[in-house]
């Protein structure tokens, strides 16, 4: 099936006229859905944290449809956020800049920052430029669940409650966008994302790793986040079979996200194979994980990823979602060894 990837004039209209009125519209980007809100109106912005229960801490980002717009939300772009923009936008990179005046407390969280991106969803692109301002977005899910990665999933997630849902098909990248917080002379990378260190290291040099005491906070740092109901393990495949085999032997039912198929097929057993390409595994990661968080098992055992920092994005995600305690602040040491500072 041919993918859809723009919305028709008349969907584009109730997205913008929904915006204006302060309510909400969840849509497509390349990274993952947006939980939209005109992002000047704060009791709009309000509405997006009341419905994902979100702690009004947790500041959001800002989606603008271009470099242009920046003004409106950002006091200084930093000579380096500004090469970073031209490598990157339209695209999964939020950066995270000093805040004009008159950006609302509600946005930021209460902190000198704001966080922005340019997606490059063509669907998205659509909708903030006939919205012309920014539009408040985070990921259309219920606080520290899994991200959204088809419209479907947003309807799972909230129902009736979003009336307007611009469907735009599967999401290419499937994570979440790379933070890069950029202080003045000091870069340091937040979240990671498809756009891995390295890349932007080729850019702009030097770029750390993770927050710092002094560092802007980052709430989806929190340690539990993106998390399925059911619980999750993380398994180096050579004791994949040992452990799937234990806990069936045990009664239980056992959900597997793996990078190679299953030695032999049990009715005990729900085994997901996610590929071998970071991309691909990527692009699925939520939606397989949405499915197997419905196969009522016990566990889901998640098969550990390869260690390069093409891989970073993923495995921190892992990591987050395995985790059981939130633990506001928790920087995890998620990259690859070989990456940290
Ligand atoms: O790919 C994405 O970034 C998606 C799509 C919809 O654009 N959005 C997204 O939003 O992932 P959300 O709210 O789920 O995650 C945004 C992250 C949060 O961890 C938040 O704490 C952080 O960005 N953030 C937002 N503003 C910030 C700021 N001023 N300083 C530091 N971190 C900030
Ligand atoms: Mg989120």
């Amino acid at each position: 099936m041919e993918r859809v990837i723009r919305a028709s004039q008349a969907e584009l209209d109730a997205a913008v006229a929904a915006l204006r009125a302060g309510e909400l519209v969840a849509f497509p980007t390349e990274t993952v859905y947006g939980l939209g809100a005109d992002a000047a109106n704060p009791d709009a912005v309000r509405q997006v944290f009341a419905l994902k229960g979100r702690p009004a801490t947790h500041p959001v980002i800002v989606h603008v449809a271009d470099a242009g717009q920046l003004s409106r939300w950002v006091r200084a772009v930093t000579p380096e956020a500004q090469q970073l923009a031209e490598a990157f936008w339209p695209g999964p990179l939020t950066l995270v800049l000093p805040r004009a005046a008159g950006v609302h407390d509600v946005v930021t969280g209460g902190q000198e920052t704001v966080a922005v991106r340019v997606p490059s969803h063509p669907m998205a692109r659509q909708l903030l430029q006939a919205f012309g301002g920014g539009i408040a977005a985070p990921s259309a899910n219920r606080y520290g669940r899994l991200s959204a990665t088809q419209a479907a999933h947003v309807r799972d997630e909230f129902g009736d409650a979003v009336k307007v849902v611009l469907d735009g098909g599967e999401c290419p990248v499937g994570l979440e966008s790379t933070i890069v917080s950029c202080e003045p002379g000091r870069l340091r990378l937040l979240r990671p994302g498809s756009i891995t260190l390295g890349q932007l290291r080729a850019v702009v040099g030097d770029v750390q790793v993770g927050a710092d005491a002094s560092s802007p906070r980052v709430p989806g740092s929190t340690l539990a986040h993106y998390s399925p109901q059911t619980p999750m393990q993380r398994v180096p495949g050579e004791q994949l079979a040992a452990r799937v085999a234990a806990l069936c032997a045990g009664g239980q039912r056992v959900a597997v996200l793996a990078l190679r198929a299953p030695p032999l097929a049990r009715p005990d057993v729900i085994w997901m194979t996610a590929g071998l390409g970071h991309e691909a595994y990527a692009h699925d990661l939520y939606a397989t994980l949405r499915t197997l968080d419905k196969a009522g098992c016990a566990v889901i055992l998640v098969q550990e990823v390869p260690g390069d920092e093409r891989w970073d994005a993923v495995r921190d995600r892992l990591v987050r979602a395995a985790a059981r305690e939130a633990t506001d602040g928790g920087t995890l040491p998620t990259f690859s060894v070989g990456e940290l500072p």
